[in-house]
């Protein structure tokens, strides 16, 4: 098969982690008689740097006219500490999402036995984790309006869903559920908030043409204790997109590292495949960062918008084997213990696709 691919590394470890995705995918390509066909993309801070913009027009035409999108990271700390930037790099990942109307996130949380013991809660609580959050992408406080009142002595972000954006969400979580153990958690905070609950309102309505799902509802305040009693008992987390931003990361420690989590931003026309972490810029360039999260979003891209599923697995089943094996990057390595550069570890994830 030939196919187009968008390719963003953004900023900070974004570059490393992704030359080590393309890495993998060329290897899939030659074992499978495929080619795909690379176009960069400048996005971020990197993006502001050379134009000004952090979301160019040539950028957004290489997306349009690609098959998927592989993106690396986005910020700079430069932009985080002055609050008063008009232009900042995280713009650029947002009118992306929005433009080509991305509006499903959808984040799986599996973990590694052989990394039980990296993450903070026991090993028995961590047996059986296997969720995925569904997170909204366009809507929300993110893309309400934004102002600020009587020379900066207030401010305000709007935060408005529409019925049908919260239809078409519901409906990604209730199909992949369906697929699964069968159970959607919705996670709002309507006992607050009015849009939480026309978002209630909307998924009990959704959920009458799904009778073999299970539906129920948690405020949001409990599902963040709740993911760390008791994480195996969930299945598909429904949330829009403030609170499927908070929920990931917590839900990235029951992994062990944030670096190992992978995520795929699906819309009616495009898909877009990212890790979940951020740019971590102090670790750019050092050969340190972890580049799992990016070569598994590479693989959800593989299995979803290319419908490769061997594939897909034969990378899934790479990284599994190199973690088995007992090859840790910075972040995954118990503190007394060698571990191994970006370059090196992506190397053998590499030939254990072979
Ligand atoms: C994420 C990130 C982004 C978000 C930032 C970089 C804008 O945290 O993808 O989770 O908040 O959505
Ligand atoms: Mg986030």
């Amino acid at each position: 098969m030939q196919k187009t691919i968008a390719v963003l590394p953004g900023d900070g470890i974004g570059p490393e982690i992704i030359e080590e995705s393309i890495n993998i995918l060329n290897a899939v390509a030659k074992k499978f008689n495929h080619m795909f066909e690379y176009k960069y993309g400048l996005i971020g801070a990197s993006a502001i740097d050379k134009t000004g913009d952090p979301f160019p027009k040539e950028t957004e035409e290489i997306c349009r006219t690609s098959d998927a999108i592989l993106f690396g990271a986005i910020g700079d700390p430069k932009y985080d500490n002055d609050p008063r930037a008009k232009v900042r790099p995280e713009q650029g990942i947002l009118r992306l999402r929005k433009s080509l109307e991305l509006f499903a996130n959808i984040r799986p949380v599996s973990i590694y036995p052989e990394l039980f013991d990296i993450s903070p809660l026991k090993n028995e609580k961590l047996k059986n984790v296997d969720f995925i959050i569904v997170r909204e992408l366009t809507g929300g406080i993110y893309f309400g309006e934004k102002k600020r009142f009587s020379s900066s002595k207030s401010a305000s972000d709007v935060l408005t869903y529409s019925k049908d954006e919260i239809k078409r969400i519901a409906k990604k979580a209730f199909d992949l559920a369906k697929k699964r153990k069968k159970k959607v958690t919705s996670v709002d905070k309507a006992n607050v908030l009015e849009t939480s609950r026309l978002w209630r309102e909307t998924v009990n309505e959704i959920s009458q043409d799904y009778s073999g799902v299970e539906l129920n509802h948690l405020f949001v305040d409990n599902t963040s204790m709740q993911i760390i009693k008791r994480p195996s008992e969930f299945d598909v987390i429904l949330t829009e997109n403030m609170f499927g931003d908070i929920l990931s990361d917590e839900a990235s420690v029951l992994a062990g590292s944030i670096g190992l989590l992978p995520s795929a931003s699906i819309g009616e026309k495009y898909a877009l495949y990212e890790p979940i972490h951020g740019a971590f810029n102090k670790a750019a360039g050092k050969n340190i960062a972890n580049p799992v999260g990016t070569i598994l979003s590479a693989a959800m891209m593989l299995r979803l918008s290319f419908k490769m599923e061997e594939e897909a697995q034969v990378v899934e089943n790479a990284v599994k084997e190199t973690i088995k094996d007992g090859k840790r990057t910075k972040d995954t390595a118990p503190s007394q213990e060698t571990y191994l550069g970006t370059k090196e570890f992506g190397e053998i994830i590499k030939k254990n696709c072979l």
